[in-house]
């Protein structure tokens, strides 16, 4: 990290102002900035966040106005409203492109440098819109995208199998939201493809369990929004997880939301695959080998993106 690491975070909302929170305890960066409309809002949130400083690593946090992303490392955009219970994300588009209208454009003349993260849903459809709003190259335009529905499902098979989730790799690709889905060929335990892991050891996964587990990954929101009226820790763990990758330049493999123009047959549309990223951003998407069922669902996963967006992914 460099001495001078800054991560501008514009909402101050559960998702932003959470974001903030994990950061300063992440010891990732030296300075965090929260920007918000509601200037009350945020710099009531940067006091509470920075009393906790002497805690942990040393970081500044405070509130400004959008002129402060100049010089971030990162950019998270997590303004815009949320999914109401039992709201889909794509309902939020036309009022959530509104509000990266009026952010975008000003966070990219004051930062030209610098990269942004999109958290705002929905996700894919609003990492294209920024992309274009941006004008910034697509490596450094990116979605948190399904690192987070990653994470959901690493830990329902680490609960299933009883063993420590940082050990099961298993990815969710496609869309966050509803067309996402579990590139189950890809998934392994101990390195060890989960059925030859069932052959092996005769703890199982069997076809029943998967699509149970990957039924509530994918209502995972849903639920936790029901219950609570929104989601905000395990998403502000998977930004602080994708931000440290840049900071630190981890190269580390992560599903967030891109531009994807060519893999696949897909073109032009912003969705989770597994991607290199580093200080530079995405450095490169990894076409892993999908079984012709789970290209099939990726494919639909573009078009019900492409369909969110309407005639002006045409
Ligand atoms: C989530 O999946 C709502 O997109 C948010 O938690």
């Amino acid at each position: 990290m460099d001495e001078r690491t800054k991560i501008a975070i514009v909402g101050a909302g559960r998702v932003g102002s959470t974001l903030a929170y994990t950061l300063a305890g992440a010891g990732i960066a030296r300075e965090i900035v929260l920007i918000d409309d509601d200037v009350q809002r945020a710099e009531g949130e940067a006091m509470d966040i920075a009393h906790g400083a002497p805690f942990h690593a040393p970081v500044r946090v405070g509130a400004a106005g959008l002129a402060a992303t100049a010089g971030a490392s990162v950019t998270v955009i997590a303004a815009g409203v949320a999914q109401q219970p039992g709201e889909s994300r794509p309902a939020l588009l036309q009022r959530n492109t509104a509000v990266l209208a009026s952010i975008v454009p000003r966070v990219a003349h004051c930062n030209p440098d610098g990269l942004l993260l999109i958290a705002t849903n929905p996700v894919d459809a609003l990492t294209w819109v920024a992309l274009r709003l941006s004008g910034l190259p697509a490596s450094r335009v990116f979605g948190s995208g399904t690192v987070l529905d990653t994470a959901r499902l690493r830990s329902e098979l680490a609960a299933h199998y009883a063993v420590d989730g940082r050990n099961v790799h298993a990815y969710v690709l496609g869309e966050h939201g509803d067309s996402e889905f579990v590139a189950w060929s890809t998934a392994t335990l101990a390195n060890v493809p989960l059925d030859k892991f069932c052959r092996l050891t005769g703890m199982c996964c069997d076809a029943r369990d998967m699509a149970a587990i990957e039924g509530r990954v994918r209502n995972a929101a849903y639920e936790i929004i029901r219950r609570k009226g929104a989601t905000n820790f395990a998403i502000a763990v998977a930004l602080t997880r994708i931000i440290e990758a840049v900071v630190r330049d981890q190269a580390s493999v992560l599903t967030v939301s891109t531009l994807v123009d060519g893999h696949y047959g897909i073109r032009d549309v912003c969705l989770s695959l597994p991607a290199v990223i580093d200080r530079s951003g995405v450095r490169q998407v990894i076409p892993v080998p999908l079984s012709s069922e789970e290209t099939e669902s990726l494919v639909r996963s573009a078009a019900a993106i492409r369909a969110t967006l309407g005639p002006q992914a045409a």
